[in-house]
């Protein structure tokens, strides 16, 4: 699909639909039908009448126009009030581009227009209009259809978006994040028999391949990783033929001499190509979608692939532990000890609390490097989709500041969040009389505070932050227009605002 700008009258060009956006307050109709002229105006007047059309948020009016002019429907989308707040207004038009794209498949167009009135950019900068409608667009078209028989369809050929306004470098902006988005769609929803461990190296390769140099990479295989001590990687990869890797991405701002403000960080992202829970098996029917257990690695990728564009100034480093967790003779044995690699020791009573030993490993390797701060990204526990739903991701840490700076990008980024407390006095349920910690709780209650208890364990003093994105990797009933079924590439656009605030 191509995408244009265009500063001409939306009728002056052929299209064969044109999307137009439509506040809810103060009769916003007569202004989005400023450019027809009768006696399609008064048609589409006398229509909006007749169906008492309020232009709320998702709500739209479909205007067949008769062949009068080159388009022939004009779909009026109702974008809700104006007097919102800023997050929620780019989310509306994340959710207008996803739209514009849908109308088009179902209408089978093959060029659709967008008109994008000046009044939309009262409320935001054209950079911020345009990023927000292409990733709304971009993301809005994903499909993961490679495995299905090719049925050939006409595709949307071209978009125009009509606007007067300067919005191409936030086009650019939002088309790299999207695609960041979607190639970490890509790695969680293919089958976990195509996506093992050595399918994120290679990912990862690529992504390095492709940065002209910004990004250096370092992968460890299970003979370096025993060499190198972690432990916790080595456990749980033990019983699957699969090969476990370290992968170490290393994105490094040209310019050496960077500003003081730079900051140097590290993300980390939970690589478990397939969760069997081990010889702690999981039942059937949770086992189903245990192919998203590298949702976290995924995103990290996704949003390492955006960062030789973005340029930023910081330091980053993106720490992937990845392996598959799979129940044989040479698998971990619930009440086995193991070593983590900063040397502490942990009874592993439950094989299918393995994210946390995996990561125990990758953080100990993160405060050697020295870095600023660690984030997460895990889908670590079945217990923070029970208590926050799909939608929500948990979100734990260390440092107050860290959390508001994230909590923040998230709102920026329309990905929901919500903090949960790290209950100090729930350590106590991690003591193990043989070890120094166990995996697994002396209750099962508060299972998200107790996995992140047991992290908090191997940061030290570095300030650092977990997303727990068990429930919203994956999409069963999409929230937004642009959240398509399965992998959602959740937590890559927020670490995206995150570095960029
Ligand atoms: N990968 C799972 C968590 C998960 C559950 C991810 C549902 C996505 C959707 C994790 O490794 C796991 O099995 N956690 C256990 C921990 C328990 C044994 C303490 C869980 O949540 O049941
Ligand atoms: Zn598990
Ligand atoms: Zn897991």
């Amino acid at each position: 699909m191509k995408l244009t700008i265009s500063p001409q009258k939306p009728d002056a060009v052929q299209t064969d639909m044109l999307v137009v956006p439509v506040f809810e307050d103060t009769p916003d109709f007569e202004r989005a039908i400023e450019w027809l002229r009768d006696p399609l105006k008064k048609e589409a007047r006398k229509l909006a009448e007749h169906i008492a059309f309020k232009a709320r948020h998702k709500k739209t009016l479909s205007f067949f126009t008769h062949h009068k002019i080159p388009p022939y429907l004009v779909l009026f989308v109702g974008i809700g009030k104006k007097e919102v707040e800023e997050t929620l207004f780019t989310n509306r038009l994340r959710e207008l581009g996803a739209i514009t794209i849908r109308a088009s498949r179902s209408y089978r167009v093959e060029r659709a227009g967008l008109v994008i009135a000046d009044s939309i950019f009262a409320k935001l900068n054209p950079d911020a209009v345009g990023k927000a409608l292409v990733e709304g667009i971009y993301m809005g078209s994903y499909a993961f259809s490679k495995h299905k028989k090719q049925i050939k369809k006409p595709e949307l050929q071209e978009l125009i978006i009509f606007t007067k306004q300067p919005i191409q470098k936030g086009i650019n902006i939002g088309k790299r994040i999207s695609e960041g988005v979607n190639l970490a769609r890509d790695l969680v929803n293919e089958p976990a028999q195509f996506m093992k461990p050595k399918d994120m190296v290679a990912a990862a390769q690529k992504i390095a391949q492709n940065s002209s140099k910004l990004i250096a990479i370092t992968v460890m295989d299970r003979e370096e990783l025993k060499r190198q001590n972690f432990g916790g990687l080595a456990a749980v990869s033990q019983g699957a033929r699969e090969e476990p890797y370290f992968i170490h991405l290393h994105y490094k701002p040209k310019d050496a001499a960077a500003p003081s403000a730079a900051r140097k960080i590290a993300i980390v992202g939970k690589g478990i190509t397939f969760d069997s829970g081990g010889l702690s098996l999981k039942p059937a029917e949770f086992m189903m979608d245990m192919k998203i257990d590298m949702a976290g690695a995924a995103s990290v990728l996704g949003f390492f692939s955006t960062l030789p564009f973005l340029k930023p100034i910081w330091e980053i480093h993106g720490l992937i532990p990845t392996c598959e967790n799979l129940p044989s003779d040479t698998a971990i044995k619930p009440g086995d000890i193991i070593k983590i690699k900063n040397g502490r020791t942990v009874e592993v009573l439950n094989t299918d609390a393995e994210g946390r030993l995996v990561l125990a490993d990758a953080f100990s390797y993160a405060t050697e490097l020295k870095v600023d701060a660690i984030i997460d990204l895990a889908t670590l526990t079945g217990a923070c989709v029970a208590a926050l739903g799909k939608d929500i991701a948990g979100i734990l840490g260390n440092d107050r500041e860290l959390l508001e700076a994230v909590i923040d990008a998230a709102k920026k980024a329309g990905e929901k969040v919500w903090q949960m407390p790290l209950e100090e006095s729930y350590k106590k349920y991690l003591k193990s009389d043989v070890a120094d910690l166990r995996n697994i709780g002396k209750v099962r209650q508060g299972d998200t505070i107790l996995a992140a208890l047991f992290l908090k364990e191997f940061v030290g003093k570095t300030p650092w932050l977990h997303l727990d994105i068990a429930g919203p990797a994956w999409t069963d009933k999409p929230l937004y227009a642009y959240n398509p079924r399965g992998a959602s590439g959740f937590g890559a656009r927020t670490l995206v605002e995150y570095i960029s605030s």
